[in-house]
């Protein structure tokens, strides 16, 4: 299967091909993973994802809504305000447009042990040529190869960068780690814990379907704040046509009676998106990589969004 084509024919094509590849039995899924076949570590995120929510946590918890229903994420990246909340939530739905993120948290999900041992293989054979080579392959067809693939190169990649060409295919450079800890077998198996009752699929964020009173948290590729940004998480951009597409959703999903959170960068166009009487605009502080070279990090100002009063 070409997984180009699979990428021109997003939405249900997608999803369906996901599944085939995948070829899940989702009836077994409620059986899941015994519980107690794993240690009880703390789940964090499995990938390092650009946009990574650990420094303004506490600012999302603090913003949540006192209340809610059903969790969902359709930005998920990283997923740390999943991975936070995972414990507390009753449903969640997570969901993505990057296909090898969205195979990675499945396989996660449904076979860790498997994931841990082609990473095992890839933390062996580590070098510079190796990850060049491994890098290369961007058509590979089993979906724990991929996840492997995805989370040796996540771990290994200069800044833990998930960048595409116009292809769709992965072209991030080797980082400089010493000591890249490419196995976290513990992590992992915490995390297909956490991910157990979850439904993980590959959408657009307006393909989610909450209803009143159920909450959704979104983390859109950022407006960028001045000239480049990164936003091509996956092989389409993101751009300020999506993002009044997403305030337009945003504001369906609020007259339904949905709680709704949105992080995104402080910039006039997004203040102006949201400048209506149904949003709440904070700001809060983030550090985000700002040079590169020197691999340093600085406060910026983002904006945290919500349709209702914490
Ligand atoms: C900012 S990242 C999310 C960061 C994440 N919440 C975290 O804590 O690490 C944005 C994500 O949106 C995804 N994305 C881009 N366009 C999308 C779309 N139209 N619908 C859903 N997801 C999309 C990207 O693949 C990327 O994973």
């Amino acid at each position: 299967m070409d997984r180009q084509n699979i990428f021109s024919e997003l939405e249900m094509g997608l999803e369906e091909t996901l599944e085939q590849l995948l070829e899940i039995d989702t009836k077994s899924l409620a059986s899941g993973i015994e519980e107690s076949a794993f240690p009880k570590g703390v789940a964090t995120p499995f990938v390092k994802w650009v946009g990574g929510k650990r420094s303004i946590m506490d600012a999302l918890k603090a913003h949540l809504p006192e209340g809610f229903n059903d969790y969902y994420e359709p930005f998920i990246g990283g997923g740390a305000l999943f991975f936070e909340l995972h414990r507390k939530l009753q449903k969640a739905y997570l969901s993505d447009t990057n296909f090898d993120l969205v195979m990675a948290y499945r396989v996660v999900q449904r076979s860790p042990e498997d994931l841990v041992e082609l990473l095992r293989e890839h933390a062996r054979k580590h070098s510079q040529e190796y990850y060049y080579k491994m890098r290369d392959r961007h058509h590979l067809q089993n979906p724990a190869e991929i996840a492997a693939r995805l989370l040796y190169l996540n771990k290994t990649c200069y800044n833990g960068l998930w960048r595409v060409n116009s292809k769709g295919e992965f072209n991030v450079p080797i980082g400089r780690y010493k000591n890249p800890g490419i196995v976290q077998e513990e992590n992992i198996l915490a995390c297909c814990q956490a991910l157990q009752s979850v439904d993980i699929r590959l959408t657009t964020f307006d393909e989610i379907k909450p209803t009143e009173d159920d909450f959704v948290y979104f983390d859109p590729p950022y407006h960028p704040m001045a000239g480049a940004s990164f936003t091509r998480y996956a092989k389409l951009d993101f751009n300020e046509q999506d993002q009044v597409r997403l305030r337009d959703f945003a504001l369906k999903l609020h007259k339904q009676g949905v709680k709704v959170m949105l992080s995104n960068s402080d910039t006039p166009f997004i203040r102006n998106l949201y400048g209506s009487k149904f949003f709440q605009i904070a700001t809060v502080q983030a550090l985000r990589l700002v040079n590169c070279k020197a691999n340093k990090r600085s406060a910026v100002n983002e904006v945290l969004i919500t349709n209702y009063c914490e």
